[in-house]
């Protein structure tokens, strides 16, 4: 599982991830790219900022072999072009040939601040991030082709 986060929502909500799927973290810094090399299929997480994900996490895509790689991305937002941007990188990482298997974007609850910070995670929202991962883990670890 591999995830970036600036303030540390999408962390929180990758190690709820990271939990419930029993795989292991590896963030994603901006001059530190995981190499994905050696996974089969890849829990992929990242904030979006200015309705994009994050320049570093747009190059990553582009940078990486995702050739045959099965992929569910995930996101934590405040609701606000969060669909585009998850797109955004779902392209991207598509035309290198990675099979994106499911989407799951999840929003902040509360203001938004540089300094009252970034909104909040609900129980809610974690029950929703632990659901989606057990039920995408195993079309994840399936072997046929998905199209
Ligand atoms: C400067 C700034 C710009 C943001 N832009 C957006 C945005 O365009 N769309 C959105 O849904 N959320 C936006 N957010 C909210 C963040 O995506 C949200 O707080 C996210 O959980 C941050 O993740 P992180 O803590 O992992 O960095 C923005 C937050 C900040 C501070």
């Amino acid at each position: 599982m591999v995830y970036y986060t600036v303030k540390g929502n999408t962390g929180k909500i990758a190690k709820t991830i990271a939990e419930t799927t029993q795989l292991p973290m590896e963030r994603l810094l901006k001059d530190k790219p995981v190499d994905i090399g050696a996974h089969e299929y890849i829990f992929f997480g990242a904030p979006v900022y200015n309705e994009h994900f994050p320049k570093a996490v747009l190059q990553y895509g582009r940078n990486q072999r995702w050739s045959g790689k099965k992929v569910a991305i995930f996101s934590t937002n405040i609701g606000w072009k969060d669909k585009q941007a998850i797109d955004e990188f779902a392209q991207i990482i598509a035309s290198k040939g990675a099979h994106v298997v499911s989407i799951l974007s999840i929003q902040n609850r509360g203001v938004m601040s540089w300094t009252v910070g970034f909104g909040k995670l609900t129980e809610a929202e974690y029950e929703k991030a632990r659901k989606w991962a057990l039920e995408i883990q195993p079309k994840l670890l399936r072997t046929e082709d998905l199209r």
